[in-house]
């Protein structure tokens, strides 16, 4: 593996070896000896034009608990806000040495299109671009659903998961739709038509307009953001309806069976698509989904980087 841009470039096989990567390294991290020396004397750069917390943070605590140097980049307070291009900035990342950019970036192919240049030679981490894919958090909640439901399984077979909300702007959905059915889970994607991509029914889930119908038969309920910041045009009459039809609420979550999970990849909007009491309650991974963001982004910089190299060696 050189970069990290889509599931879809990664077979099952090679997915799993992730996630495997990332409980090795998880009870690494749980013991004595937090930091490995494994990519001592390595350079990884967060190269980050839109706005994060989570990712941004997580990738530089992975690369650290690597102990790899971490130099941190955000368009705001750099030269890309005095127009900058991508290749200039690219550029200049070479010079310094970068041995692997974690890139986020507004627009859909951003991190391809830098691993697809000469403008440097180092790997590239898709960290969201656009509305296209977020590889990693994909990993990182199919790491969370099988550690909860999995029952020692390697894979996802036989779990029914719900996206519900704002699929249509989600890289986070589309990341999920292939990773999740790729492990074998059943995936149904529940929100309003208007919030739905246009060519849907040909990925490979069931849709559904009602939550409720589905809502007793899901293993894990994964909400998402509604991301106002992407939209130009009204896509639903007003937030307390969306809330009504398609927020997960206590009621919501009382039909759930008993051992479901529910998940956000953050940021939430609490009170619109989920409650405060649902995000905060018993059932709720999401904390969770960011402890294990580090370890599986740890697996993924480990597997570029130091490639078959054992866990815990030095260099
Ligand atoms: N889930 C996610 O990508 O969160 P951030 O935007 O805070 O990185």
């Amino acid at each position: 593996m050189r970069h990290l841009l889509s599931i879809s470039d990664l077979s099952k096989v090679e997915a799993l070896q992730i996630l495997n990567t990332a409980e090795e390294l998880a009870r690494v991290s749980d013991g004595p000896m937090k930091k490995l020396p494994t990519l001592r004397g390595r350079t990884i750069v967060n190269l980050f034009a839109e706005d994060s917390t989570r990712t941004r943070i997580s990738f530089e605590a992975a690369a650290k608990r690597l102990s790899a140097d971490v130099i941190n980049f955000s368009a705001k307070g750099s030269s890309v806000s005095k127009g900058e291009s991508l290749k200039d900035t690219a550029q200049t990342l070479q010079a310094m040495g970068a041995d692997a950019v974690i890139i986020r970036h507004s627009a859909s192919g951003a991190a391809q299109r830098l691993a697809d240049s000469q403008w440097m030679t180092g790997s590239v981490v898709n960290a969201g671009d656009g509305t296209h894919e977020h590889p990693s958090q994909a990993l990182l909640d199919a790491f969370t659903i099988r550690r909860h439901l999995a029952h020692g399984g390697d894979d996802l077979t036989g779990l029914h998961v719900a996206i519900v909300g704002d699929v249509l702007h989600s890289r986070v959905a589309r990341s999920n739709v292939l990773l999740l059915t790729k492990l074998g889970a059943q995936v149904t994607l529940v929100a309003p038509p208007t919030l739905l991509p246009v060519g849907v029914e040909s990925w490979p889930v069931k849709v559904s307009y009602d939550f409720d119908s589905i809502i007793e038969s899901v293993d894990a309920v994964m909400m998402l953001r509604i991301q106002m910041e992407r939209m130009t045009e009204l896509f639903f009459p007003n937030a307390r309806e969306y809330s009504r039809y398609f927020g997960l609420n206590k009621d919501r979550l009382k039909k759930m069976k008993p051992t479901a999970i529910v998940m956000h990849p953050g940021p939430m909007n609490r009170g619109l698509e989920i409650t405060a009491d649902s995000a905060d309650s018993a059932r709720s991974v999401i904390l969770e989904q960011v402890t294990n963001g580090v370890s599986v982004r740890m697996a993924i910089l480990y597997l570029l980087l130091a490639g078959s190299q054992e866990i815990g060696a030095s260099e």
